[in-house]
């Protein structure tokens, strides 16, 4: 199964309801990502002010809306991000959670506005985010984790 226009509609309606029901998310993705990867957070510990955390939750975006629109550069983005992530002490394996901690962060801010359609949605694409990240860990000979 692929992603089907409901769940994009679906996906991009959870993704701006969160911008309206908490604002700028990025405080409460990193919290949780902390919370679930302690061993993520002194790797920010250059970035102070949270501009580099705040750019790279707006890419992991801009690359899911790429993914439910234009499909134009959402794989060549993630291969990048793979290599430089790689050099940052980030293996592919862990650079994949990030979409699965918005996800879950999201479903928090929205309580029982997050129903099991939407879910299911976000399902479809963590999968899918799941399969390019394979794709292109593979392509590039690079040590999954
Ligand atoms: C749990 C997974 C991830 C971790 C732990 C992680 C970690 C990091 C770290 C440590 C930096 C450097 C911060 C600094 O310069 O001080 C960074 C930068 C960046 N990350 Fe990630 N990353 C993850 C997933 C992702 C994903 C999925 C994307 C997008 C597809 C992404 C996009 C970026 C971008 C664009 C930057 C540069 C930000 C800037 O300097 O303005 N990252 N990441």
């Amino acid at each position: 199964m692929s992603l089907s226009e409901q769940h994009k509609q679906l996906i991009e309606n959870s993704i701006e309801r969160v911008a309206d029901v908490a604002g700028d998310p990025s405080p409460l993705v990193y919290a949780r990502l902390f919370a679930e990867q302690p061993e993520m957070e002194p790797l920010f510990i250059l970035d102070r002010d949270g501009s580099a955390q705040g750019h790279m939750l707006a890419e992991a975006l801009d690359c899911v809306f790429d993914l439910l629109g234009p499909r134009g550069y959402a794989r060549t983005l993630i291969q990048s991000e793979l290599t430089n992530h790689s050099g940052f002490g980030v293996p592919p394996t862990v650079f994949a959670t990030f979409f699965r901690v918005v996800r879950d962060c999201f479903a928090e801010v929205l309580g029982s506005e997050w129903n099991a359609e939407t879910d299911a949605a976000w399902g479809e694409l963590l999968r899918e985010i799941d399969a390019i990240v394979e794709q292109q860990t593979a392509k590039a000979g690079m040590e999954v984790g």
